[in-house]
């Protein structure tokens, strides 16, 4: 089944269709108690706004499947407005694959930093919450065809990283009761 209930091919969209841009000051309720931004708060607009760019590119509901290489570079004041671009990078079968940056503005000096990076993976799903097919993603500048080259590279990596740590699992499980085990269990 695909995004939009059908068996038929998705028709393919631009990773400019699906982009987005979010923008907040920051209140004392984001903050601790000097006046230093919680990472928490950066991570949590991070992910609304890879979920946004997520539905809009898939047209449908998605939940965050993993967020990886967040990067903390420059801290967020109290004040300072944080502006959250979210892009469509790569699309799977049922994932999309979504490059967050994130800038803060000291709004008084309009000096800007570059504060975090992150790549969020999100899968769509149906109303059942059965995982369904998105679109295809067509980038249109160099710049998108570099991130989206660089994408394949991170989901190849994750797939890996999964399999290695599946096999490691499975070599340190304990081994399975034996017969003469349960028996001393149970005169006990
Ligand atoms: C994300 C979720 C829907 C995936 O369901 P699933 O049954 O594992 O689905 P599948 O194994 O078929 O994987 C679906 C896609 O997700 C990708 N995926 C699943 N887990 C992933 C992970 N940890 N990292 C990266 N990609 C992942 C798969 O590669 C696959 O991509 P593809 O279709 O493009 O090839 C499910 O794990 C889930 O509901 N997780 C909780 C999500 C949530 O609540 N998020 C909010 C944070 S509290």
């Amino acid at each position: 089944m695909t995004s939009d209930g059908s068996n038929e091919p998705l028709q393919s969209r631009a990773v400019g269709e699906s982009q987005v841009v979010m923008a907040r000051q920051m209140m004392p309720n984001d903050a601790n108690p000097w006046g230093a931004v919680h990472g928490g708060t950066i991570m949590k607009m991070v992910d609304e706004a890879a979920g946004s760019a997520a539905i809009r590119h898939s047209r449908c509901r998605v939940a965050t499947a993993a967020v990886d290489y967040m990067s903390f570079l420059h801290p967020v004041q109290v004040g300072d407005l944080v502006t959250v671009m979210a892009s469509v990078n790569d699309v799977g079968r049922t994932s999309m694959e979504v490059g967050v940056r994130v800038e803060a503005e000291n709004m008084l000096t309009g000096t800007r930093h570059h504060t975090s990076s992150a790549y969020v993976v999100m899968v769509a799903l149906d109303e059942q919450g059965n995982t369904v097919a998105v679109p295809p993603v067509i980038p249109e500048t160099p710049d998108q065809e570099r991130r989206m080259a660089a994408a394949k590279v991170r989901r190849t990596q994750r797939k890996t990283l999964q399999a290695m740590l599946k096999r490691s699992d499975e070599d340190h499980a304990p081994p399975a009761p034996v017969a003469s085990d349960l028996v001393q269990a149970r005169q006990k």
